[in-house]
């Protein structure tokens, strides 16, 4: 697959700088401190590199995302795609309408803690390491976004025949999770009244560090709390989402599902609970339809 990963994404919010502290303290790592001036924060995560970038707009919005390719065979690729699809092409060096020139991400093999189970003891005489750790959670990776489109069907398209993004799974007329990657998705988009950003999510090690990220986050501000810790179905991934001072959502995720032959992974169409979870507690109505639909609405409409 050409397409390799995502880079980065901006976000752009109303409260620049509480939304920074937010962000910092979810683990991201900032990098641009000579920005900050301009009311532009950068973040890295320990695998991606430079990843989240968080400008200033009168409402939370996302400004671009960035899709990682190898050679600008791939570029010309896209451009052909988006052609055909009377997409109004951006290029400048080394990218396309946000798809760019981007060294893969490189990520040093993390194995699965030793967990005892019926039968198999597997960790002997010694405490499970995910109670024992200490150092505050950093997230790997940036893992997929989740884009709300008043046009699913043309949005996915421009994913899919646009891009090349390949459709994993797909919930019945609302929404298509798809990738760019070997990560079961990169991107989902679903049905909404408007376009707005609905949550990024960030990799991290193991269950554990669900928890325990999430953890910290609710004991400085329980108000953050959003849904989880649940397991999904589709994608079959840990999570729990919080909610940043923006109204954006932004998950911790493990253990995702990974397709690395498209033969042997077949796409299906969920509808009901399981296209939203395995287990974990009913997901709220604010999750489904955040609360700040209604103003994003209006502003839309004032804006244009
Ligand atoms: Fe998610």
């Amino acid at each position: 697959m050409p397409l390799h990963r995502l880079t980065q994404i901006v976000m752009g919010v109303p409260n620049v700088e509480q939304t920074a502290a937010y962000y910092t303290e979810f683990g991201l790592i900032p990098t641009a401190v000579e920005a900050e001036a301009v009311g532009r924060h950068t973040f890295a995560t320990v695998d991606g590199g430079e990843q989240l970038t968080i400008v200033h707009s009168d409402l939370r919005r996302l400004v671009r995302l960035g899709v990682g390719v190898d050679d600008s065979d791939d570029l010309d690729r896209v451009a052909a795609g988006l052609a055909a699809l009377d997409v109004a092409i951006e290029r400048a060096d080394g990218s396309v309408t946000g798809v760019e020139l981007a060294d893969r991400v490189a990520q040093q093999p993390t194995p699965a803690p030793a967990y005892n189970a019926p039968g198999v003891t597997a960790r002997n005489n010694e405490r499970a390491p995910g109670v024992l750790r200490e150092q505050p959670v950093r997230p790997r990776k940036l893992g997929h976004v989740v884009l709300g489109s008043t046009d699913r069907e043309a949005s996915q398209k421009f994913f899919t025949h646009g891009l090349g993004f390949k459709v994993s799974d797909e919930v019945s007329d609302i929404a298509a999770f798809m990738r760019c990657s070997t990560d079961h998705h990169n991107v989902l988009v679903q049905q909404s009244p408007v376009a707005f950003l609905h949550h990024t999510s960030w990799q991290v090690n193991d269950v554990d560090e669900v928890g325990r990220g999430a953890s910290a986050m609710l004991a400085a501000d329980p108000s953050r709390h959003t849904w989880g810790l649940g397991r999904h179905y589709i994608g079959s991934n840990f999570f729990w989402y919080l909610k940043d001072p923006a109204g954006n959502f932004s998950e911790y995720y493990s253990d995702l599902d990974c397709i690395v032959d498209d033969a042997l992974w077949k796409p299906g169409v969920w509808e009901g609970a399981r296209s939203l979870w395995a287990w974990g507690p009913t997901p709220p109505v604010s999750f489904l339809a955040p609360e700040d639909l209604g103003a994003l609405m209006t502003g839309s409409h004032q804006a244009s």
